[in-house]
């Protein structure tokens, strides 16, 4: 099946830049080769957990159902075995009524049938499991490509990747072996019926242990529950710490702190083993006692089977058959105990999966949203209150808030540290919904816009540039895939990053290390700015995304930016003043509201807070070189 991946509802009919102007967006699409996993789990949350993952098995039940099916007659094949034994050993060797290689071939030719049986069922059901594991990926990370950001805000990456790899793992190891075990299982009664054809007495006594092996499995399984949960949940913890350390390696070793980070992960690696430990004491006291008791079966066999061929009543076949049944009996018992301990163990993870699977994302398409093709580019924030998380007493990060620009108009926004300036960049491209008021764009509100259509529109270049560990001109060309190079490097010469890149020893085709700290900070915030001119978007907002490069190249940026940005809206979020003097309108925010705005002159000789703003981002502003570059700002 070919992907049902969503597709963008934006038409790409106005093409590339066909009519020059900066509205004609191409659309972000995913056109890659995912192959969408066949079902999705359950949506009903009051099933159980294995009810509501049988859709993903059941996806693959012909499949599933041959590895089975397949495992049940080679049992079967082998379970004649012990019964051909005591016929040999009764009428070949004891009596000499048939020839023993009668026998002989009969059981070799079974063995082969059940062992050929036996690999088509392994087989199968291992390309099952690894089919449903992979769904089971794809459909974890699809719907994490889903959500919202308030998610990202709360969930830690390192659960996340645990919950992706060992969670996963486990509850796939019993969605498909713990039926094969009950299909082992099932043999049982197979053999059963066989001791009873031959001796009904012997045959009860023989599986008299089996209830018992049963009901240690069940106490096994009360007292192992809560600690394969907590293996999982300390799992987890120790994946956070060294994904923390790993990415935070520049931190932690600037403050030397590698010691106290050794300590962290100590603490949590000394609860991973004693939960390990605890487990392994509790498995140590159970399986022996699920592995002893049918031997204890084989006593009472032989006990009772021995008065009785003492007595004439039995071949002494029968008690070497009974014996065979009974050790192919053991494994499976033995493991339906164990298919207990992994069900425990799965539904755990498998809680934790769904954790994530019934998280709904909270900014969503609504019905029939609009899709935003020709765009003006008049941004409006009304009134917008807003605040991160959802108590009631989280702090308001915007407190009716109102913004207009115009069309093609560039405004800077600034404001102290905290004062809520990304959060409005945020609020523009949807990333949270408002609480109150409404942010609209050529008169439409951002809530009634397809988002992929809006996010196509809307370029942000964000103050924390992120790169992935790609070329240099797959990282520009993020936006558009399909871009050809020289689009990218016009892109990259717009945003003064083509001198450097050209210097890089494999120019464009240089790949970047993780996260792009193989370049400067000043390198990286380039490449951003390439990556979103290159969308080409209506509507651009530049979140400090020049604070790390010096004034020089960023007054080069700023010259390649006007010639661009000419016709394009613009909100430039900055410190400096050389950043400010791009912008034809100051607004100053403070405590989540629009206090002042005007020209930068204007602000600077009416609102003492701007001026105090300005000294603490750029402490030259209030100094001799004010007046030079006020001349820059109208
Ligand atoms: N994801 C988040 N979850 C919760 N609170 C947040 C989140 N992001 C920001 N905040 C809070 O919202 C407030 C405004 O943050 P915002 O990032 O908009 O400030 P800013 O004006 O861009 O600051 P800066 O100049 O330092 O970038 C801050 O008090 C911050 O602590
Ligand atoms: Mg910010």
């Amino acid at each position: 099946m070919e992907s049902t991946a969503p597709r963008t509802r934006a038409r790409a009919d106005t093409g590339p830049e066909a009519d020059g102007s900066p509205s004609a967006f191409e659309p972000v699409t995913v056109t890659a080769r995912y192959r969408a996993p066949r079902a999705g789990i359950d949506p009903d949350r009051s099933r159980r957990w294995l009810r509501r993952a049988l859709p993903i098995v059941g996806a693959h039940k012909a499949m599933f159902l041959t590895a089975l099916l397949a495992s049940f007659t080679s049992l079967v094949l082998t379970a004649f075995i012990p019964l051909l034994l005591d016929k040999g050993i009764t009428n070949s060797i004891q009596h000499h009524t048939v020839p023993l290689h009668f026998y002989v071939w009969w059981i070799i030719a079974l063995g082969l049938a059940g062992g050929l049986a036996g690999y088509v069922s392994r087989r199968f059901l291992f390309q099952t499991a690894y089919r449903i594991e992979f769904d089971l990926r794809g459909i974890i990370y699809e719907h994490l490509t889903r959500l919202s950001f308030p998610f990202y805000d709360r969930v830690q990456s390192g659960q996340l990747i645990s919950r992706a790899n060992s969670d996963i793992r486990s509850v796939n190891m019993y969605l498909t072996f713990a039926p094969m075990v009950l299909v082992q299982c099932s043999i049982a009664l197979v053999a059963f019926g066989f001791m009873l054809s031959i001796d009904v007495p012997l045959a009860l006594v023989a599986m008299a242990t089996m209830p018992f092996v049963f009901v240690v499995g069940v106490r096994m399984r009360r007292s192992m529950f809560p600690v394969s949960w907590l293996i999982q949940a300390r799992l987890a913890d120790v994946a956070t710490i060294v994904d923390e350390n790993v990415n935070g390696v520049r931190v932690v070793k600037s403050f030397a702190a590698e010691g106290q980070q050794l300590r962290s992960l100590a603490r949590s690696a000394e609860k991973v083993r004693w939960s390990y430990v605890k487990d392994a004491d509790l498995r140590a006291r159970f399986t022996p006692t699920v592995q002893n008791l049918p031997q204890v079966g084989l006593a009472l066999v032989l006990m009772l089977g021995g008065y009785l061929i003492i007595n004439g009543h039995l071949g002494v076949g029968a008690i070497v058959a009974f014996n065979s049944w009974l050790i192919m009996l053991q494994a499976p018992f033995m493991m339906l105990g164990m298919i207990v301990m992994m069900g425990q163990r799965a539904a755990a993870s498998a809680e934790r999966i769904y954790e994530i699977l019934d998280e709904k994302p909270t900014v969503v398409d609504r019905p029939g949203a609009l899709d935003l093709e020709r765009c003006r580019g008049d941004v409006r924030f009304d009134s917008v209150v807003f605040s991160y998380g959802d108590e009631p007493d989280a702090p308001r990060v915007l407190d009716h808030f109102d913004l207009h620009v115009a069309p093609g108009e560039t405004v800077a926004l600034v404001g102290r540290t905290g004062s809520g300036k990304s959060t409005v960049a945020r609020l523009l491209a949807r990333f949270y919904d408002a609480d109150g008021g409404a942010v609209r764009i050529d008169g439409h509100d951002v809530r009634d816009l397809t988002l992929t259509s809006l996010r196509a529109r809307v370029g942000i270049v964000l103050d924390e540039p992120f790169l992935f560990s790609v070329s240099i001109r797959d990282n520009i060309a993020y936006g558009r895939p399909t871009a050809d190079l020289d689009e990218v490097v016009a892109a990259a010469t717009a945003a003064g990053a083509d001198g450097f890149i050209r210097e890089l020893p494999e120019g464009y085709d240089t790949v970047v290390g993780e996260r792009g700290y193989t370049l400067s900070g000043g390198q990286r915030q380039r490449i951003a700015i390439a990556r979103t001119l290159l969308v080409n978007p209506p509507m651009l907002v530049l979140d400090d995304a020049t604070s790390a490069i010096d004034v020089q190249v960023e007054q080069e940026i700023h010259a390649a930016l006007r010639q661009l940005l000419g016709g394009r809206t613009t909100v430039v979020i900055a410190h400096r003043l050389s950043t400010i003097s791009l912008a034809d309108r100051v607004v100053l925010l403070e405590r989540g509201r629009a206090v002042a705005q005007g020209t930068h002159a204007e602000l600077l000789a009416t609102t003492p807070l701007y001026a105090e703003v300005l000294a603490q981002g750029d402490p030259e502003a209030a100094g001799p070189h004010r007046r030079a570059l006020d001349g820059g700002v109208r």
